[in-house]
C-alpha cells in the first residue's frame, strides 16, 4: 500500500476530501484507503469480463501499464455481471487499495457501493464505461471513449454510403443491454441517420458484445426478416457472428448485406480488410498507460481532468489494409 510522507499525507487528504469525498460527508476516521505499509500504489480493478477481443486487448493492457507503472493491482473478472462486480469493489475496499478503477458493466445501480468507497476515502477512477447517478463526487474521473460520437461516426457513414442505395432494412445488433456503449452507439447511430427515411432500422435486439450472441440474434432476424440488407453491430465480435449467420443463409457479407461495426479490434480489421466488414469506428482499448497515470495523480493529491476522452478514428477496407500489419490487437 502506498505509504504517504507528511506532505503527500496532507495532500491526499485534500483530494480525496474533493475528489474521493465530495461533499465531506465522509468517514474521516481515516481508516480508508492509503493505508498499510510500503511505497508501492496498490489498485483494485474490476473488469466486465471477457466478452470480447476489445475487452481481452483492454485487460492485456491494463496488466502491463500496471506492471511498468510498478502498481500493484488487484485484478476482478465480473463475467458480465454487476453482482460480481459489486461485491469485487466491496472487496477491494475491505482490503483499503488506494485507489479503486472499475468499468462498470451497465450504467445504473452503482451509487451505494461507490458511496461506500466515498465512505471509506479510497478514491475511484471509471475506466471505459461510465455510469449514471445524480452525484458526480462518487468518482474522482472518467477515462474512455465518447460513445454517442461513435454511434454518430457510424451513421454519418451510413447516410453517406446507404443514403443514395434505395431502401436499406437495417438490423441493429445491439451491446449490453443498460451498458453506456450500447445506449450511446444506439443513440449516435439514431440521431445520424434521423433525416435519412430510406435508412430504417426494422431489428434491433442485444447480442451482448460476443461473436455468438451477434450470430444467434442475427440467425434469427435473418429467419424473421429477410429482407434486411444492412448490419449496424455495436462491436466486432457481433458483427463477426453475424458474418457466420448471413454465410450460413447462403448470402454474401459486404456485399448482399453490408455491415459497420464498432471497435477495430485485428479480427474486425481483417474481416474489414476481406471485404466482409464495409466499415469499422474505431474504439481505442489501449487505456492502460493513461489509467495508471491518473490513478498516481489521484493517489498523490494532485488534480486531475473529471473526464479524459479517448482519440478514435474510423477505418474503410482500404484503411482497413494498410492498418493491419501494424495492428497491435
Ligand atoms: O465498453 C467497450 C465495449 O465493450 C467494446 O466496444 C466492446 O467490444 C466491449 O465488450
Amino acid at each position: 500500500m502506498f505509504k504517504k510522507t507528511m506532505v503527500a499525507a496532507m495532500a491526499a487528504a485534500v483530494a480525496l476530501g474533493t475528489a474521493a469525498c465530495g461533499s465531506g460527508d465522509g468517514d474521516d476516521s481515516g481508516s480508508g484507503g492509503g493505508g498499510g505499509g510500503g511505497d508501492t500504489i496498490t489498485m483494485g480493478f474490476a473488469q466486465v469480463g471477457a466478452e470480447s477481443g476489445w475487452r481481452t486487448a483492454n485487460t492485456a493492457d491494463i496488466q502491463r501499464a500496471a506492471e511498468d507503472a510498478g502498481i500493484e493491482l488487484q485484478f476482478s473478472d465480473a463475467q458480465q455481471k454487476q453482482e460480481n462486480q459489486i461485491s469485487a469493489i466491496r472487496s477491494f475496499i475491505q482490503q483499503k487499495v488506494d485507489v479503486i478503477a472499475f468499468s462498470p458493466v451497465v450504467e445504473t445501480g452503482w451509487d451505494a457501493v461507490l458511496l461506500e468507497a466515498k465512505r471509506a476515502n479510497i478514491p475511484v477512477i471509471l475506466t471505459d464505461r461510465s455510469v449514471d447517478t445524480e452525484d458526480e463526487s462518487l468518482y474522482v474521473t472518467f477515462l474512455g471513449s465518447d460513445f454517442i460520437e461513435e454511434g454518430r461516426k457510424a451513421g454519418e457513414w451510413a447516410v453517406e454510403n446507404w443514403g443514395p442505395l434505395g431502401q436499406v432494412n437495417i438490423a441493429e445488433l445491439q451491446g449490453t443491454t443498460g451498458a453506456a456503449p450500447a445506449l450511446d452507439r444506439q443513440e449516435g447511430f439514431a440521431d445520424a441517420i434521423a433525416d435519412t427515411p430510406n435508412l430504417k432500422i426494422v431489428a434491433s435486439q442485444t447480442g451482448d458484445f460476443t461473436r455468438s450472441g451477434g450470430r444467434e440474434v442475427m440467425e434469427a432476424m435473418l429467419n424473421s426478416n429477410p429482407e434486411i440488407n444492412a448490419v449496424y453491430a455495436h462491436n466486432d465480435d457481433m458483427g463477426l457472428g453475424a458474418i457466420e449467420a448471413i454465410e450460413a443463409a447462403g448470402k454474401v457479407p459486404g456485399k448482399d448485406i453490408q455491415i459497420i461495426t464498432v471497435d477495430a479490434v485485428k479480427d474486425g480489421m481483417q474481416a474489414l480488410a476481406d471485404g466482409k466488414i464495409n466499415f469499422i469506428v474505431e474504439c481505442n482499448p489501449l487505456l492502460g498507460d493513461q489509467l495508471m497515470e491518473l490513478a498516481k495523480k489521484v493517489v498523490a493529491g494532485e488534480e486531475v481532468e473529471s473526464r479524459v476522452v479517448t482519440e478514435e478514428t474510423t477505418f474503410t477496407q482500404e484503411q482497413a489494409k494498410e492498418a493491419l500489419p501494424d495492428r497491435q490487437y
